[in-house]
């Protein structure tokens, strides 16, 4: 089939997010007037190495995004296996107000280089400041770039001097209601190596 998103898919449900699949989720947790805030993010990726910057992307004006908007900074926490069903009961809409890290039974701990509350057990953590909050086309689409300014690793994740994804196995967003768990991995050489 082929269709023209102007003109609508015609199908039950839009496969956008089921083609651009799978994608990595930001766990993403702010701290605003209203208290602390975590939700999960699947528009979300590195666009840069140096210095290192992230992005994510709300659709419509969000809590995480307010905070972001209030404090100018954000962490990104990336999910393991382990706590694949508190990462969703953080995606419910809840009062603005409402702390999800209690909420959802989520340990927390605080940054270092950012005045903000991130996840305990998280693999790895990226502080951010905000760089950027790109208006995107259409009704309330942003786009959020920060810049890394801190990055926790948990000490078991780190094998032989390696962030080792078996160690927690990611997961990642596929579409509908689908994820997808990174259970193996497998190294390809570039012809360069
Ligand atoms: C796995 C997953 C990925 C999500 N990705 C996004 C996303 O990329 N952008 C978005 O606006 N909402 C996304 N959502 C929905 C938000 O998590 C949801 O609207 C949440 O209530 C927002 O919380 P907040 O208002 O505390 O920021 C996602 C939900 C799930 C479960």
């Amino acid at each position: 089939m082929f269709y023209r998103p102007a003109d609508g898919h015609g199908l039950p449900h839009n496969p956008l997010t089921a083609i651009i699949a799978p994608r990595p989720i930001a766990w993403v947790s702010t701290r605003g007037a209203a208290g602390d805030n975590l939700a999960p993010y699947s528009f979300f990726n590195a666009v840069a190495y140096s210095p290192p910057q992230v992005m994510f992307a709300s659709n419509g004006v969000k809590d995480t995004l307010r905070n972001v908007q209030e404090t100018g900074v954000f962490a990104v926490n990336i999910v393991g296996v382990a706590m694949m069903a508190e990462m969703s009961e953080t995606s419910a809409e809840l009062p603005r107000g409402t702390d999800e890290f209690a909420a959802a039974g989520v340990a927390r701990a605080e940054c270092q280089t950012i005045g903000c509350p991130r996840v305990d057990a998280a693999p790895a953590t990226l502080e951010c400041r905000m760089v950027q909050i790109v208006t995107l086309k259409g009704r309330d689409n942003f786009m959020i770039l920060g810049e890394v300014t801190g990055v926790h690793l948990r000490e078991d994740c780190l094998v032989d001097g390696r962030f080792d994804a078996t160690r927690y196995h990611p997961v990642a967003r596929m579409g509908y209601r689908d994820y997808t768990i990174v259970r193996g991995v497998q190294e390809l050489l570039r012809p360069d190596d």
